[in-house]
Parts: C-alpha cells; structure tokens; sequence
C-alpha cells in the first residue's frame, strides 16, 4: 500500500550513536535518539543492515539473515526499539540483500562443502579456459566479476565484492528463503523494506559484454525481473495491508520502473533511480569528475517525473544516501552558503511528487568528509578503486582529490549531533573517523538557530503531511530552458503550486509563466513574503508559493 504523505529517515545504524562505547552505533543508541526523530516529524526509518555480517561491504555481505549482529544489540532491544518508534507514530523499514550474501554465509559454507542443493543456490560456470574467467564482466567494486574455486574447476559470480556470491534466483528454492527472511521480518512488526539491488536478480545471459563494459545490459532488469517481483510480492509483504517497499534499481529505465512501482503492478511501492546523481560522472564514469551539468540533472528529473506520473507509477525522491557523497557539498555550497543551499536542495526534492528519504545528518547540512589521506578510509569501493586508479597512472594527489569527491564515505562519518568528542556519537575512537567540522557543523548548534535547516525540514514534512496538493498534485515543469533555475507546478483541481530553485552562487531573474497575485509564500530560505511575476532570486533560493 502506497500512502503519499509519508516521508523516510535513512539512519546508517553503524555511524548514528553508539550507546555502550564501543565506536559502533548501535540499537539502543536509536532509541535514543528517537525523540529527535518524531519532533523533525517522519514517519519511517529505513535501517541499513544490521544482521551479522563480516562487514567487508558493511553490512552488504549478509551471514545470517534473522540475527543481529552483537554489535548493534539483542533481539529484545530491536522488539523495545519497535515499541518505542511505534509510540511516536514512527514505522521500521529493513533493508533485505538478496541479489548476493557473504560468502561466510551458511549456504555458501555448505556449497564449498559439496552440498548439491546449497551449490545451487549460487551461479557458477566453467572458465573459457585455464586461468580464464566465464566471461569479461566486470565487479562492480573493481576487477573480474568472477571468482575461481578450485575444487569444483569452477568460477562464482560476485557482481559486487569477492566475498558478495550472486544468489541463483532461477532456483524456486532461493525465492522461498528470501520470501521466508521477509516474513520472519514482518512478524516482528517490520512494515517496510527497501531491497537492494533488486533489479540485478535476472540475469539473462552469461555471453562476453561486446563493448568491454562491465556487463550490466546482461543482468540489469532481467527478463524474468517483474515475475520474481511479483511473487515476492505475493509471498510475503503483499499479505500486508500496511506494507512500504522500495526497489533500488541499479542503472534501470522508466519502462521497467513504471512497472516495478506501478499502482496496480503488485510488485514495490516505489523505486530509487540514479541517473540524477551521475550528472557530474564524465563520460557516465563515477572516477572521472566533472562540474555537475545542471541542464542534464533538470531534464533527467523532469523525464523521470512525467515518465512515473503518466504510466501512474511512484518515485521514492532522494539526494543523499549512505552510497553517495553529500548534496551539499555536491549541488551545493557547503561553505558561504551552506545553510541556503541544504534548504533549496530540500525543498527540491520535496515538492516533487513522489516520497521523498532523508539521510541523517541531511536535516543540518552535513557535508563531505574530505579525508587526506588514504588509511582514513574504509569503504571496500573506495580502497579498492585507489590501488585501481594508482596503476593506471594517476597521482595520489588526484586519486584522493577524486575520493574527496566521490566517496562513499563521505556519507558514513559518525551523526554530528552536538559538539562534545566525535560530535557526540561516541567517547571512544569511532570505526570511522570523525569530520574535522563536527565543532561548527552539528545538530545541537543548527538548532539553536531560529532559522535553522532543521525548522525548515520539519515545516517542509508538515506540508507533505498535510497538504494533498504535495502529496497528489500533478508535476508540471515551467522554465525548462532556464540555465539556472529548476522550477515546476504542481496542480490538483484549482490548487497550484510554483516552486522556484536557484541552483547557483550568483542572484538571476527568473519570470513566472503567469501572475503570482494571490499567491501566498508556503516555504522560502530567506524569509521573502510575497513575490511578484518577475523575480530575483538570491544564491541558492528556493521559493515555494500557492494558490489554494
Ligand atoms: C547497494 C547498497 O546500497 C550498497 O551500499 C552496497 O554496497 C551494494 N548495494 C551491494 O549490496
């Protein structure tokens, strides 16, 4: 069931807050913090993984599906966690890994142990040759997406890290587990789930990528990807009334998104695309920088919201994430004007129609971490694609510069709540190094700001909350061919909404497609009151207004 008003806190449980010292955020550290998390005003919290996992890929490289990994806590501080979101009007979503689990899983284990039917819950295939994997696929964490095991003269399939097995999902045995983990989960009143990589479980052939690329057009989407959706569907959350579920879909297409969050597809609620956030990949490569192209992040946006709205399919709305450096440091201005630019970014996005996530430490502008040197990083991706970028002749001064920019662990540096050590996540040494700017740059000393981000995230989720405008109303861009601007409608019945975003450091005039006379301000960054059908927009302003 889809409800539109709703909107989604992500919490990367490792970096949140530690309760026991130990540098590990944890369950109880959740609780917690709860509190905060009802007066910003959201209704879900998406959990990256917390099951026991040899955290190669933090989390991603999955051990045991139904248990939580000591670190974070007991079963019973999940089940007091549970009780204590419900009392604050706050649901649970779970992040399920089924394209692949870590190789230290039980069914992989007994795979290697010749275990017929746990071999075949993964995908292996022959060498071309001695020494030469089955195809040329590439891993998406570097090197061949292919692994040899000796005993069997045969390789595993591992599109993400080597200890990452692909799961077989041609074997009916694997859908019923993953059906089975998702039920299991439910019964201890998860209502969301949000599953990764989701659109990689079909693969459709085993053939050499023509264009020496990484494979993807081979298992991206898959022929038989809408079937198994549905019959997840259908075994496990679809028997839920009250279910919320998101698809993250590696470099997929609106046809297929149309369909995986259509209203009536019965497969997910909505889906995560990424095209937006590849705007400044040159040539579409994440290691090669470019200044964001700003015209190509409006169309992409503008294509994904009349494509989803047309077909009446849902997009989940989205900047930041535990896999992507921060908005505002990306799209914005984290320096002069990073208290402007994190609310124009916000409010963006939620205006838009869809369902729009917010990553901690978004709601105060956290920024980049900007680590110098290489041993502060931990990320599996980011280790890796140093060594890569070192042998093909880069300079370690660019290849950090490069990190600095791209990498994950911009986003996964410890929630700066206050200013005490570590920006109050922990007393002790964290698993991830602190940002240098947790002093300025905190939740504590955002909010002791009347004008603070914060405010303005929790005005922006009461409108959604409250105004079917925000959470129904037609997408209709305005100013397209404006070079600075982003700006649409949004439209139900007589309603309208104008909503107007400077994207950039200098003031530009923008004028509206009719007279704004009667229009009220709903939301501004830098208290404007009224507007008139010609205005000047200050740097980075987003000005919202409507007409009821
Ligand atoms: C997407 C997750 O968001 C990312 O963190 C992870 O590394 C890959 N999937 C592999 O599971």
């Amino acid at each position: 069931m889809l409800r539109k008003d709703k909107i989604v806190y992500q919490i990367y449980p490792k970096s949140f807050q530690d309760s026991d010292h130990d540098g590990w955020g944890d369950i109880r550290g959740v609780i917690s913090r709860l509190d905060y998390l009802q007066e910003l005003g959201i209704n879900y919290i998406w959990f990256n993984p917390m099951i026991v996992s040899p955290q190669k890929d933090n989390g991603y490289d999955v051990k045991d599906y139904r248990n939580f990994d000591p670190r974070y806590g007991t079963m019973e501080d999940f089940e007091e966690l549970v009780r204590e979101a419900k009392k604050r009007g706050i649901d649970i979503m779970f992040d399920m890994v089924f394209n692949h689990t870590s190789t230290e899983h039980e069914w992989f284990q007994r795979a290697l142990k010749g275990e017929t039917k746990y071999k075949n819950y993964y995908i292996w295939r022959k060498g071309k040759g001695p020494g030469v994997p089955p195809n040329n696929w590439q891993s998406k964490f570097a090197g061949s997406a292919w692994e040899y095991v000796e005993q069997f003269d045969e390789y595993y399939l591992h599109l993400f890290d080597v200890s990452q097995a692909d799961l077989d999902w041609t074997n009916p045995d694997v859908r019923q587990e993953c059906a089975d983990i998702v039920n299991y989960w439910r019964a201890k009143g998860v209502h969301g789930f949000r599953f990764d990589v989701i659109n990689l479980i079909s693969k459709s052939s085993f053939e050499d990528d023509p264009n020496n690329f990484d494979g993807r057009q081979f298992y991206t989407d898959g022929p038989k990807e809408h079937e198994y959706l549905k019959g997840l569907n259908r075994a496990s959350f679809g028997q839920d009334p009250e279910h919320l579920t998101v698809g993250e879909m590696s470099s997929t297409t609106i046809e297929n998104c149309v369909q995986y969050a259509g209203e009536d597809a019965e497969e997910l609620d909505m889906v995560f695309s990424f095209h937006h956030l590849k705007v400044d990949y040159k040539n579409k490569m994440k290691w090669e920088l470019q200044a964001a192209d700003f015209m190509e992040l409006k169309e992409l946006l503008t294509k994904w919201q009349l494509g989803m709205q047309e077909k009446n399919a849902w997009n989940a709305l989205f900047w930041n994430c535990h896999d992507q450096p921060r908005s505002v440091s990306r799209f914005g201005d984290d320096k002069e004007y990073r208290k402007e630019s994190a609310k124009m970014l916000g409010s963006m996005i939620h205006m838009l129609r869809g369902t729009p996530y917010i990553y901690q430490g978004e709601e105060f502008g956290m920024t980049n971490a900007y680590f110098t040197d290489i041993s502060e990083y931990v990320d599996v991706e980011s280790t890796n694609i140093y060594d890569v970028l070192l042998n093909e002749g880069k300079s370690k001064e660019e290849v950090l510069h490069i990190l600095q920019e791209r990498s994950r662990d911009n986003a996964r540096t410890p929630m700066q709540w206050d200013d005490s050590e570590n920006g109050g996540f922990s007393d002790v040494t964290p698993w991830i190094r602190s940002q240098a700017n947790y002093r300025e740059i905190n939740a504590a000393n955002d909010r002791r700001d009347p004008d603070s981000i914060f405010a303005f995230y929790q005005k922006m989720i009461q409108l959604r909350k409250t105004m079917p405008i925000i959470q129904e109303g037609l997408f209709e861009p305005i100013l397209e061919d404006h070079e600075k601007v982003f700006a649409y409608k949004r439209v139900l019945d007589r309603e309208c909404l104008i909503a107007v975003n400077n994207f950039f450091r200098e003031e530009t005039e923008v004028r509206l497609p009719e007279d704004v006379k009667g229009y009220s301000v709903l939301l501004s960054n830098y208290d404007r009151k009224d507007a008139e059908q010609t205005v000047t927009l200050k740097p980075y302003e987003t000005l919202v207004l409507y007409k009821a």
